[in-house]
């Protein structure tokens, strides 16, 4: 180990497991001297940190910011910071849906933070957006994590070794047909709205009609063909703009109306 891996890994003193899977350990972590709060997440050695350490270091609102990334003789570990607040899961799991607005706002944020992952040179790709990797803050930001399967895009690789991030909310490309791209975390989004929305993961019978304007904006990110969905996030966020604005105006225009008659007849 390293005279820097060993000196942070001393630093930091494990508090308590905030999260434990098959595949990695997170540990809520405090700074010896300072008190400082962090999250280590523990990785197998053989895990590609590459997209945490090119994050390291960079101040982008939607995610936590990445401080370390260090390995000793058995693990690599990510610091990153301790986002106080509760997963998109457990609050589905309360809540059961959630009203439209707040799936718009929330994929807003989320749209927000891809458009700075998808506009690194090369790309980043999360390519595992889902509940669980998704933070609402105390303050109500909303923070993206785990970039455990994120890769960088190759623009001269064919298809990709099949990564599934998670089954529900993988593109079809996840399973090898071809490289993934801005397009594959689109694809997710839309499963994701969906789920939000209505409770359940979107399948081939589910009616999204009901939703409208919000309901074929998720359709429409949910293509199997990736040529068929929105080509990349600022496409996305300017439909789902237009899906909040009809409320707006009616509201402005009934504002305007009722000013007017209250002028016409003279009560002000
Ligand atoms: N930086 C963080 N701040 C607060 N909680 C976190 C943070 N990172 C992870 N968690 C919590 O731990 C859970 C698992 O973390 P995640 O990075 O998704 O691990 P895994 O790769 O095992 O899915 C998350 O769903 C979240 O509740
Ligand atoms: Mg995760």
């Amino acid at each position: 180990m390293g005279g820097t891996a060993e000196y942070i890994l001393s630093k930091y003193k494990e508090i308590e497991i905030i999260a434990e899977t098959g595949k990695s350990k997170i540990f809520l972590v405090k700074d010896n001297v300072s008190g400082h709060l962090l999250v280590k997440k523990q990785l197998p050695l053989d895990s590609d940190t590459t997209v945490y350490k090119k994050l390291s270091a960079k101040d982008i609102k939607g995610l936590p910011r990445v401080h370390f990334v260090v390995s000793d003789d058995r693990y690599n570990y990510v610091f990153e910071d301790y986002i106080s607040g509760s997963n998109l899961m457990n609050m589905l799991g309360n809540e059961k849906s959630f009203t439209p607005k707040q799936v718009i706002e929330w994929a807003l944020m989320l749209c927000d933070v891809l458009d700075a992952l998808h506009g690194y040179d090369p790309q980043i790709i999360h390519r595992d957006i889902k509940p669980s990797n998704i933070i609402i803050s105390d303050d109500g930001i909303l923070k993206l994590i785990d970039f455990d399967i994120a890769r960088e895009y190759k623009a001269d690789a064919g298809a990709d070794t099949a990564y599934i991030g998670t089954k529900k909310y993988a593109s079809p490309e996840q399973y090898g047909f071809s490289q993934t791209d801005c397009r594959s975390d689109i694809f997710s989004v839309g499963i994701l709205m969906a789920e939000l929305l209505t409770g359940n993961t979107p399948n081939h019978n589910q009616d999204l009609n009901p939703y409208g304007a919000l309901g074929k904006i998720i359709k429409k990110c949910i293509e199997v063909d990736p040529k068929q969905r929105f080509q990349n996030v600022g496409e996305l966020q300017l439909a789902l703009r237009k899906v909040n604005r009809p409320f707006y105006n009616r509201a402005v225009v009934k504002v305007r109306i009722v000013t007017f008659i209250c002028a016409t007849i003279g009560i002000f």
